[in-house]
């Protein structure tokens, strides 16, 4: 039997700092996600070991004895975070399902992925970087509104109802805000009104699509200026609707931007690209989730739930795209 190794961040195992920003885990896992992905993975023919965070696995490393490791590790903090468990897998000759840590790193940080976006001519929001508020005095000829986002996180950190900017001095609060709350540069976007999509993405040679998701806030699909907000998460104001109701003209576009998207940053086995899509039906990728959440209340699974593929099976696709791209099947 093939055994595959588990690696993860729980959220009960983060030691909190007193001036941590309120959604500091937000990218963590549940001990209760944890152990139903591990069911999920032995219902589908294997044995598991659950490694832990990178710490555990750094100390374990040589004596490891698994044939693949499933990675959700998110890291603790810095744009390299989710780089370092696929890192050290690479260095101690360890298979691993996902995006190595070139691909990881790349995304995470959304102003490198960005840029890999327009050179490939994926539209994304027009953007810029600010390390402090005070580079702001020469920015007179910017179109608001817009959003201010981290430059590096991931869970919507950061993102409450003021990320939204209408004038210079909301965007200045809002810019010294995530730098001096995140310790990192703010990203200002464009903020796009209109429609919110999220596309998963199983295997390699072809990837396949699945099915678009759209998302629903207050019972409206047409969101204008709402938008997904750590707040929201948690609350029952946010839906997901799938399949999305929409044309097969925008389908189509969604579907093959979702494609160039993870292949443009080199995703393997699985993904999940983030679209908003303006008034006018033009779509616009904010971004590309390398390491999707496997919970199942989440959007991924949900999905699955929509092709008649069960949460166990669709861990099980993921798993064996792995296998098969390493030639281990
Ligand atoms: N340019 C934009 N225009 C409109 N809304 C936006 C824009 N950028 C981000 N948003 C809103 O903020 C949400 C989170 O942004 P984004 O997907 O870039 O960050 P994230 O925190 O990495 O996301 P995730 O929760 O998927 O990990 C989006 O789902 C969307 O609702
Ligand atoms: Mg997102």
């Amino acid at each position: 039997m093939k055994k595959v190794g588990l690696t993860y961040d729980l959220k009960t195992s983060y030691q909190g700092k007193s001036n941590d920003p309120k959604d500091a885990n937000a990218e963590f896992d549940h001990p209760i996600t944890i152990d139903i992905i591990a069911r999920a993975i032995e219902s589908q023919g294997y044995q598991v070991d659950k490694i832990g965070n990178v710490s555990n696995l750094l100390e374990k490393i040589n004596k490891l004895d698994v044939d693949m490791v499933l990675n959700l590790s998110e890291g603790l903090s810095g744009r390299n975070r989710e780089s370092q468990v696929p890192v050290l897998l690479e260095l101690a000759g360890i298979p691993f399902v996902g995006g190595d840590a070139l691909t990881l790193g790349l995304t995470l940080d959304k102003i490198m992925a960005k840029k890999i976006f327009i050179a490939e001519g994926i539209p994304t929001p027009k953007f810029f970087q600010v390390q402090s508020a005070d580079e702001l005095i020469n920015r007179n000829h910017f179109k608001f509104p817009a959003i201010v986002k981290p430059r590096f996180e991931g869970s919507s950190k950061g993102l409450s109802e003021s990320s939204r900017v209408k004038n210079h001095q909301e965007l200045r609060s809002q810019v010294e805000y995530i730098v001096d709350a995140y310790k990192q540069p703010a990203l200002v976007e464009e903020f796009i009104s209109g429609q919110e999509f999220t596309v998963g993405v199983v295997g390699n040679d072809p990837p396949c699509v699945l099915p678009i998701v759209q998302v629903q806030i207050d019972g409206k699909l047409q969101l204008n200026d709402m938008f997904y907000t750590f707040a929201r998460i948690d609350s029952d104001r946010l839906e997901y609707v799938c399949p999305a109701p929409i044309s097969k003209k925008l389908q189509d576009r969604i579907t093959e931007l979702t494609l160039k998207t993870y292949r443009a940053v080199e995703c393997l086995d699985f993904g999940r690209v983030d679209f908003r899509v303006d008034r006018r039906g033009n779509p616009y990728v904010l971004e590309i989730n390398p390491l999707p959440s496997l919970s199942i209340e989440d959007v991924f699974m949900l999905t699955a739930k929509r092709m008649n593929i069960t949460f166990e099976e669709m861990i099980g696709r993921i798993i064996k795209s792995a296998f098969i791209r390493y030639n281990l099947n």
